[in-house]
């Protein structure tokens, strides 16, 4: 059994305020990206989708006159710093154990390297499974923090995407006692 679901944490108030914000249809396709990432390659489908899930909640909205600006953004935003503390504090607090809550917080911390100074990142398979699944659901113009999903229909995928991890590592754990 988990510790904490993705149920747990979408109807959390900090998902919805700030996933919210940077868009909850997005997150959760990239969380589902990010399982089926997961479970091809044989990595932790539970740490992927909500490390998929949470990625963007760092966001903040870089408004001016009342439209996105995004010269504002490029040049100041850490949203991928932001969200690693806070993805963690949330985390910790539904119950979640310390070094999967590490293993989320990194991978959402490194989910993009655009406030990073140039070079290269040697990137874990968890932390390439978000990238990954993050860069497949984009946008041009960054229209995928704008699609809408209602709350009903948001919370039943999220409903099937716990049962889809929780049916994943119970066959793997058949596998490892047969
Ligand atoms: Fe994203």
């Amino acid at each position: 059994m988990r510790n904490v679901t993705l149920e747990k944490l979408f109807v959390h108030p900090i998902v919805q305020k700030y996933v919210g914000r940077s868009g909850i249809a997005h997150a959760i396709s990239v969380a589902e990206k990010a399982f089926y990432i997961a479970k091809d390659t044989d990595e932790n489908p539970d740490l992927a989708a909500k490390a998929g899930f949470l990625h963007d909640i760092g966001h903040y909205k870089w408004y001016e006159n009342g439209e996105w600006n995004f010269e504002l953004y490029k040049e100041n935003d850490i949203h991928a710093i932001k969200g690693a503390a806070r993805a963690h504090k949330l985390l910790v607090r539904c119950g979640e154990d310390l070094q999967d809550a590490k293993a989320i917080a990194l991978a959402i911390l490194l989910h993009t390297d655009s406030y990073l100074p140039e070079g290269k990142l040697e990137l874990s398979p968890l932390q390439q499974i978000v990238a990954r699944a993050d860069e497949a659901d984009e946008e041009p113009g960054g229209a995928h923090h704008y699609r809408i999903i209602d709350y009903q229909p948001a919370l039943e995928r999220i409903k099937r995407l716990d049962i889809k991890i929780d049916n994943l590592n119970e066959s793997k754990n058949l596998e490892h006692t047969s």
